[in-house]
């Protein structure tokens, strides 16, 4: 898909961090765009910025929505087929985090972040899906993380969920191959300029080791748009180091894996050491 004008994209977790720019990028190419998020004060924000984008024919619309909910799921899904008639783009983006040592994460804690994450994806793409038939196209975007290449320390239900959406976009992508349907995977290591990251810094006053890397939320935002023009299966989007480490991994597991604990355990562990944000159970940090 190259040609963006009149197409409909619907983005999750576009009250912060990533989907703001990922929604920008959408309008700045003349895509209407559907923000999603639980807070409206926020969405509200983000699209009276959009709407300053002074070249851009686009619409925005604003539909909150928690995407653990169905009947909110089939309200946003229908809400943009009667604004807009068709849905041509989802970015399944909304995520929350969770680091802590796994013997003592909540249950309900490993629910909600398999519920945000990965479930919400599966049935907000299984109810646009039938649309996309219908008008003979789309594509899916689902926002996993290098998480998701190697489970991280201290990470574990976070780190299932992005590696479960890298098997939903393969599956999509093999289903739909047939008919115009397609799907990719992004995965960002940390950003730093707004997301999850940005808390997490905060909280522990340091950065990722050198080894471990990072990218920006404008890197991740653009990727979004070449895999979707470029019908690109998995973006890694990280500073070097990282994109050798999985290659190797791949063929070498023992020697890749021992590589990213080693670049990545004590930072983890000093997240995983600070007291989560008041909300964490089932805000985004
Ligand atoms: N930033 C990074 O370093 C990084 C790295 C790798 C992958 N990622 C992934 O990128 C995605 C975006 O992360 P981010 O860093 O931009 O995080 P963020 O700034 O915390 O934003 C998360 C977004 O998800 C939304 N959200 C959370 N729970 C929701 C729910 N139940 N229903 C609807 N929306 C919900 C939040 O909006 P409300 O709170 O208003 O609902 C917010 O808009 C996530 O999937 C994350 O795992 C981020």
């Amino acid at each position: 898909m190259r040609d963006w004008q009149g197409r409909v994209a619907i983005v999750t977790g576009a009250s912060g961090g990533i989907g703001v720019y990922v929604a920008r990028v959408l309008v700045e190419r003349g895509a209407n765009v559907v923000l999603v998020a639980r807070s409206a004060d926020k969405l509200a924000t983000v699209a009276t910025e959009l709407s300053k984008l002074t070249d851009s024919k686009s619409r925005v619309l604003v539909v909150p929505t928690d995407v653990t909910s169905l009947p909110d799921l089939e309200r946003l899904v229908s809400r943009t087929h009667v604004e807009f008639g068709q849905i041509d783009v989802l970015v399944n983006n909304a995520g929350i985090d969770g680091y802590c040592p796994f013997e003592k994460i909540s249950h309900e804690r490993i629910s909600s972040i398999v519920d945000v994450n990965l479930t919400s994806a599966m049935h907000l793409t299984r109810l646009v899906i039938p649309h996309m038939l219908k008008q003979g196209g789309g594509h899916v975007v689902n926002m996993s993380s290098t998480a998701g290449q190697v489970g991280p320390a201290f990470g574990a239900a976070y780190g299932v969920t992005k590696a479960g959406l890298i098997a939903f976009t393969e599956s999509l992508r093999a289903e739909y191959a047939d008919r115009w349907i397609s799907a990719s995977v992004i995965c960002p290591g940390f950003t730093n300029d707004g997301g999850i990251y940005e808390e997490m810094k905060r909280r522990t006053g340091r950065g990722t080791p050198a080894t471990v890397g990072y990218t920006t939320a404008k890197a991740v935002a653009k990727a979004v748009i070449k895999a979707i023009e470029q019908d690109k299966p998995e973006l890694i989007v990280n500073t070097p180091p990282m994109r050798p480490i999985f290659v190797l991994k791949a063929i070498w597991p023992t020697l890749g894996n021992w590589i990213v604990r080693q670049a990545s355990r004590r930072f983890l562990k000093k997240i995983a050491s600070q007291p989560e944000p008041s909300d964490s159970s089932v805000k985004a940090a």
